[in-house]
């Protein structure tokens, strides 16, 4: 049976091995885990998701308290519509993150950027524009636009210096959202260099309706194959979510995959940037203790742990801090049902919200615990400690084991000791 290692993946001059790490905001895929998919050949996915918040935490700026400053007259008015982000800031946060990953890049390998339409920052077209060319212009090796159609997303970038070089790929979950990408954007002449197909059993939001588990990733992928067979379009086919074993990712790659998009098994690595206590919670999780909601004001369903601690958590809306989320009108589904239950509960403290959540202060806070369904089998990949909890794995671990692996095995780690 074949495995990982015998396949690699075509990118214009490129030879890559044929395994990405897909891109987790807020900073979950860190730039050293994205790196380390680079050096060891193939390729890693930084986020821009809430940039301002990285650029603080990484590079010592002050985009946050000083947006807060700026618009803390608003705090409590209802009507966030004049909560904008300064698009000059969104420059320099997404160049300081970018030039800072790219400088430390080694090896082959190449580091992409994770760019989700659905991050409409009260003037989608706008923060969404500058965001691509600022990656472009810092460097990044290529852009892959999630978490939306964005149909109309190339045509942001299409005067840019690096449109046709940097490699610029879409997330779909159908044949139909791929169809009507490519449909949108024949005039401009620029196929996209490569196509993830995310399934049903990703990890963060999905491309599904609360039917998720109707759908099957191989099936998709199969029909993506297809189309593209028919159009005669060599673009590689990139599978994701799901994809546990390296003989799950060598099935994709024999039936005609250009390479695996991968990340749950990376959120128990030493270099992913959830915090130490959450990656033990993902370890711990059992398959009952998972579920896909409805709590995203991105109206996307989402996958997490129940135990998440942003789940229900009624505090105030941090718009005039974050505001990621705020649609072109400057509102947010949060918003909404914050006010509902402060309305209903005047007494109260604070108040218990349930059917939305302030996804940009939990995200912050690492307080959702996004993840994908098979995070209930990390706990067989690694070895456990004399006090109960779960030895980190390394990056390198994760993928050398998904490169090489064969009979659905996975490598356990060397037991450290402590
Ligand atoms: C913790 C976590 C956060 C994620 N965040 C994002 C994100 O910000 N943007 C995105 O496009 N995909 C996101 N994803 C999806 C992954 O990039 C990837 O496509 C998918 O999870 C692959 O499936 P797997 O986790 O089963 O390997 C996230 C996944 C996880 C596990």
């Amino acid at each position: 049976m074949k495995r990982v290692d015998d396949f690699r993946l075509r990118l214009g001059k490129h030879e890559l091995v044929p395994i990405m790490i897909g891109g987790m905001g807020v900073d979950i895929s860190t730039a050293d885990l994205a790196l380390e998919a680079a050096r060891l050949g193939g390729i890693g996915h930084i986020s821009d998701a809430m940039i301002n918040t990285v650029s603080d935490r990484r590079y010592d700026t002050k985009h946050v308290k000083e947006k807060l400053a700026l618009f803390k007259y608003n705090v409590n008015n209802e009507d966030k519509s004049s909560v904008k982000f300064d698009l000059g800031r969104l420059v320099e946060a997404t160049r300081l993150h970018v030039e800072a990953t790219m400088t430390r890049k080694r090896g082959d390998g190449m580091v992409f950027i994770n760019c989700m339409e659905k991050l409409t920052m009260n003037a989608p077209k706008e923060t969404l524009k500058v965001r691509m060319s600022a990656a472009l212009d810092a460097g990044i090796d290529g852009i892959t636009l999630a978490a939306g159609l964005h149909l109309g997303s190339f045509a942001l970038i299409e005067d840019h210096p690096r449109f046709r070089d940097a490699k610029l790929g879409i997330i779909v979950s159908s044949v139909r959202a791929l169809q009507l990408f490519l449909k949108k954007n024949a005039k401009l002449n620029r196929l996209p260099d490569y196509v993830v197909v995310e399934g049903p059993l990703a990890g963060g939001h999905l491309g599904f309706g609360m039917d998720w588990s109707q759908y099957d990733l191989a099936t998709i992928v199969a029909e993506v194959l297809q189309f593209l067979h028919d159009e005669q379009l060599a673009i590689p086919v990139i599978p994701a979510g799901g994809i546990f074993t390296g003989s799950d990712a060598a099935a994709f790659l024999e039936q005609g995959a250009g390479a695996v998009q991968v990340a749950t098994r990376f959120t128990v690595t030493d270099e992913c940037g959830l915090p130490a206590e959450v990656k033990q919670e993902y370890f711990k999780a059992r398959d009952e203790d998972i579920e896909v909601n409805q709590i995203s004001p991105t109206g996307y369903p989402m996958r997490m742990i129940k135990g998440s601690p942003g789940i229900g958590d009624g505090i105030r809306p941090n718009c005039e801090a974050y505001g990621y989320l705020l649609d072109a009108n400057g509102k947010c589904s949060y918003i909404t049902s914050y006010n509902r239950e402060v309305a209903a509960h005047p007494e109260a403290r604070k108040v218990k919200v349930w059917d939305k959540t302030c996804l940009c202060t939990h995200m912050r806070n690492f307080d959702i615990w996004t993840c994908g369904q098979t995070t209930s089998r990390l706990k067989d990949t690694t070895v456990q400690q004399a006090d109960g909890s779960y030895q980190l794995l390394s990056a390198e671990h994760v993928f050398r084991d998904y490169q090489f692996s064969t009979d659905h095995q996975v490598a356990l780690p060397q037991a450290q000791s402590r």
